[in-house]
């Protein structure tokens, strides 16, 4: 195996650098909330159709060997619903990037944290981010349909005692179910020292219900925080969604207190965007909202070499589109949810 040690920037049609790998690594979930999933009924990826771990290391080396990816977010469904998966954590963490750093990333919603969050860190896991839309458990049991919140906090405990550090908190907030909590959500992460990042609902539930009336947009939400604590916003966002606030009374214990926003719907990022996902069953994406997928399970099982699937993923950026149509009346939502493409 070669590294290549000058990598080319892949650039998709609009000017964007491509550095961000995200990669679903199962379909399945421990939860079922609402703005994600159907109560039951989902219908899981047979094994066979799920890539191996051999098969998304080689995937996410190209990446990062012939185009100089720096970033590698694991999500799922529930990553850590996948079994061993510290075993792919640390094969990731291994790739050889020619000296250059890749942040290596996961999304979870902490409900069995507690049991793996150590083991993740040791194998070379450097940040993540969890998933947690209220405090109230009964809310929390609606939204999820699990009455899974004391193992959620305990999760974020694990991940704090674990070592990851700075640890995010990811909450989306839809009107009239957990608006009412955004000061509550925003105070635990200064007590706890966590950034909490507030997500508009996006158009991507199972029931296909979503109304832009439930989107509870940026501004309103930054004007909820503003009313209780001085706030500024921090200016540089670069590719990263979340616009961010600094706590000018300091906020968190060591004084470094931030809260964020991913203001997908009434403020597009699309233009700083520098992702591309891999679904769990290894069909490459270049937009959350894309309606065309690029097969690579096929071409790593038909025994193409790197330099063919690094030229599929190039053509398939060269599709990426300037941004998501959400705001038009065009729009024509992906056929899959959000657990089946991977947040
Ligand atoms: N709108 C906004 N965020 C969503 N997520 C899942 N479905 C939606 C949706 N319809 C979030 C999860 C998690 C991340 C992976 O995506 O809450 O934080
Ligand atoms: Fe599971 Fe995340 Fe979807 Fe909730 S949002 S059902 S935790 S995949």
């Amino acid at each position: 195996m070669t590294s290549t040690p000058h990598p080319t920037d892949l650039v998709d049609p609009f000017g964007r650098v491509v550095k961000d790998l995200r990669i679903s690594v199962t379909d399945r979930c421990n939860f079922r909330c609402t703005y994600c999933m159907p109560e039951e009924g989902m219908q899981w990826l047979p094994r066979s159709e799920i890539l191996t771990f051999e098969e998304i290391e080689r995937l996410a080396r190209i990446c990062v060997q012939h185009y100089g990816f720096n970033g590698i977010r694991l999500t799922g469904g529930e990553p850590t619903m996948r079994a061993h998966l510290t075993t792919l954590v640390a094969k990731l963490a291994a790739i050889d990037a020619g000296g250059r750093p890749v942040d290596l990333a996961m999304t979870t919603n902490a409900a069995t944290l507690r049991h793996c969050a150590h083991d993740l860190k040791v194998a070379g896991l450097q940040r993540l981010n969890i998933s947690l839309d209220t405090l109230d458990r009964e809310k929390f049991a609606r939204m999820t349909r699990r009455d899974e919140l004391g193992h959620v906090l305990e999760g974020i405990r694990a991940a704090k005692d674990a070592g990851f550090h700075p640890l995010k908190i990811n909450a989306v907030v839809e009107r009239g179910v957990n608006d009412d909590e955004i000061v509550d959500l925003a105070r635990f992460g200064r007590d706890e020292g966590l950034e909490v990042r507030f997500i508009e609902f996006m158009p991507l539930d199972a029931s296909d219900a979503w109304q832009r009336q439930q989107v509870v947009g940026q501004d309103e939400i930054v004007a909820k925080i503003a009313a209780v604590w001085p706030i500024e916003q921090v200016p540089a966002r670069g590719a990263a969604p979340a616009d961010r606030w600094r706590y000018l009374d300091g906020g968190f214990a060591d004084g470094g207190g931030t809260v964020g926003v991913i203001p997908t719907v009434t403020k597009p990022f699309c233009g700083d965007c520098d992702r591309v996902r891999l679904t769990a069953d290894g069909q490459f994406r270049t937009c959350l909202f894309a309606t065309d997928e690029f097969d690579l399970r096929a071409a790593l099982r038909n025994g193409e070499t790197d330099a063919e699937i690094a030229g599929r993923i190039e053509r398939a950026v060269g599709t990426k589109w300037a941004g998501h149509q959400i705001n038009q009346v065009t729009f024509v939502r992906p056929v899959r949810t959000m657990s089946q493409i991977g947040g």
